[in-house]
């Protein structure tokens, strides 16, 4: 009989939900190895380096409202690997940068974003450069086929891809209603080099804006305003709407749409250095959530993911504690 290397769970996917389930079930004596089909982990919780520079090209902070979420953040913060950002925040009112200072705590991995992955992450088996194709039942197990042709097999298995990959990779299982309901949206995101501060008409610099009333612009950030950050790198990330029209276009072409754009709002001499498609960045309807921010298809079945429970940080941090917690219950 051929062999094939087993697990008690297999998780696809290494972003957040993903490894925050690892963690738990393997605080818990489960073996459980997580399949990434990136050469990273972390999922959009993302770091780039290009050109001697390192930035954050995924998830540009986050929030805490949960308590569940709110002591891992306190221990990742302790720990180093999380810190606080005070970001001059501005906002778009009739396609005009504003001031818009607020008192809501917002967080950054440290030194870069990743790093929330990595501190969830530190024992867990992660094997990168893993694309899923199928899984496929296999008598009381389950079996996933790579792209590679491997063949892995596990007792139970948790899905944390975005919601079309998960659809296509659990064709043999009864999904359809969950591909309806949870739609993504793409993000084009450009990074632009800037030498002098963003200022608003009055004045006012910025560190951060949100998109407002922007058809274009969604958030906006400076790099070096976030603590440990040394680029002159600005991160802008186009709305889903934007984003959605211009999906199928060159990152050369983006690049040079946002970076005029951007240009033209503040008035400041602008290089684009890179644009990156995020295929499947947030929930098309983030109100719209499954019952504990999860789904179970089958009794050793289960899918997760951020796009099930908000679209944001701790909507995948939560997401993927509950999966692990009904894995564990069973
Ligand atoms: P939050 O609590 O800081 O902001 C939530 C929303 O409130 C913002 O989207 C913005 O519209 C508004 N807002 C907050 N403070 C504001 C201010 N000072 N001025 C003007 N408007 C303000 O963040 P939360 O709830 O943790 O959400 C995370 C953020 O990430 C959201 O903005 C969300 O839309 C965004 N997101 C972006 C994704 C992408 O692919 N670009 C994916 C997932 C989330």
């Amino acid at each position: 009989m051929e062999h094939h290397k087993h697990s008690d769970v297999l998780i696809i996917g290494a972003g957040i939900s993903g490894l925050m389930a690892a963690t738990k079930l393997q605080e818990s004596g489960i073996s459980v190895t997580v399949l990434d089909k990136g050469r990273h982990y972390g999922g959009r919780m993302a770091t780039r380096a290009f050109d001697g520079a390192i930035f954050d090209h995924g998830a540009q902070f986050f929030t805490v409202r949960d308590h569940r979420f709110q002591v891992a953040v306190e221990s990742a913060v302790a720990a180093g690997f999380v810190t606080q950002w005070k970001p001059n925040m501005g906002t778009f009112q009739d396609h005009q940068p504003i001031a818009s200072p607020d008192h809501q705590a917002r967080f950054v991995g440290h030194p870069y974003m990743n790093s929330l992955g990595r501190f969830l992450s530190q024992d867990i088996e992660i094997q990168t450069e893993s694309r899923v194709q199928m899984v496929e039942p296999n008598g009381d197990l389950f079996r996933l086929i790579l792209t590679s042709q491997e063949t892995l097999t596990a007792d139970c298995v948790l899905v944390t891809a975005p919601v079309d990959q998960m659809v296509a990779m659990l064709q043999h299982f009864d999904v359809e209603q969950l591909g309806s309901r949870f739609a993504m949206d793409p993000t084009w995101t450009t990074v632009l080099s800037v030498e002098e501060p963003l200022r608003g008409s009055a004045g006012e610099s910025f560190d951060a804006l949100f998109g407002g009333d922007h058809p274009l612009f969604d958030f906006i950030a400076v790099e070096n305003s976030k603590p440990g950050r040394q680029s002159n790198f600005i991160v802008v990330h186009a709305t889903p709407e934007w984003s959605t029209k211009h999906l199928e276009s060159d990152p050369a072409e983006i690049s040079e749409l946002i970076r005029e754009a951007f240009s033209e709002t503040f008035q400041v001499t602008t290089q684009a250095r890179l644009s990156h498609r995020w295929r499947y960045a947030r929930p098309t309807n983030p109100k719209v959530t499954a019952q504990k921010g999860i789904y179970q298809v089958s009794p050793n079945l289960w899918v997760a993911g951020d796009y099930l429970a908000g679209g944001r940080v701790e909507g995948a941090y939560l997401s993927g504690l509950e999966a692990a917690e009904h894995i564990l219950a069973r």
